[in-house]
């Protein structure tokens, strides 16, 4: 059994503010993308599904006189670590295992390189499916985080990706 569900994730008022800040559609899209990337390279499924929903937790608001100002988002972005931090805290305050919540804030902090220094890296599989189901999902423009779905529509792929993620853990 899970103690932390995405449905828990969903509701929480700390997700409900920062992730529908960065998009609440591309988190969900990342979210099942993880999941399904996830099972070729043999993740653990949970983990995949929940570092995608949470990946953009940690976006800040980059406004100049009223208008989103993308030129001060490239210069002073932070979002993966800002979000690693957050999921983190989040993740914990809902009950999540304290090693399950530190591998997927690591994929948060390494889903895009931004945060990293130039060179190769070896990643975990988890921080590469987190890192490839975001790619997947991007769209020109950064138009992806400003797509919209309704929120009942919202509600139930999150129930939905709950129910797989339950069937791949305890198969019948
Ligand atoms: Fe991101
Ligand atoms: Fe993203």
């Amino acid at each position: 059994m899970r103690t932390v569900t995405l449905s828990d994730i969903y509701n929480h008022p700390i997700t409900q503010k920062y992730v529908r800040r960065s998009g609440m559609a591309h988190a969900i899209s990342v979210a099942y993308h993880a999941f399904h990337i996830g099972q070729e390279y043999e993740v653990n499924l949970d983990w995949a599904a929940k570092a995608g929903f949470l990946h953009d937790i940690g976006h800040y608001e980059w406004y100049r006189d009223g208008e989103w100002d993308y030129q001060l988002y490239q210069d002073y972005d932070i979002h993966p670590i800002k979000g690693a931090e957050r999921a983190h805290k989040l993740l914990v305050r809902l009950g999540e295992d304290k090693q399950v919540a530190k591998e997927i804030a690591h994929a948060i902090l390494f889903h895009t390189d931004s945060a990293l220094p130039k060179g190769q890296f070896e990643f975990t599989p988890l921080q590469k499916v987190v890192h490839l189901a975001d790619e997947k999902d991007k769209q020109p423009g950064n138009l992806h985080h400003y797509r919209n779905i309704d929120q009942k529509k919202e509600r139930s792929l999150i129930q939905e990706l709950d129910k797989k993620i339950d069937e791949w853990n305890d198969p019948a």
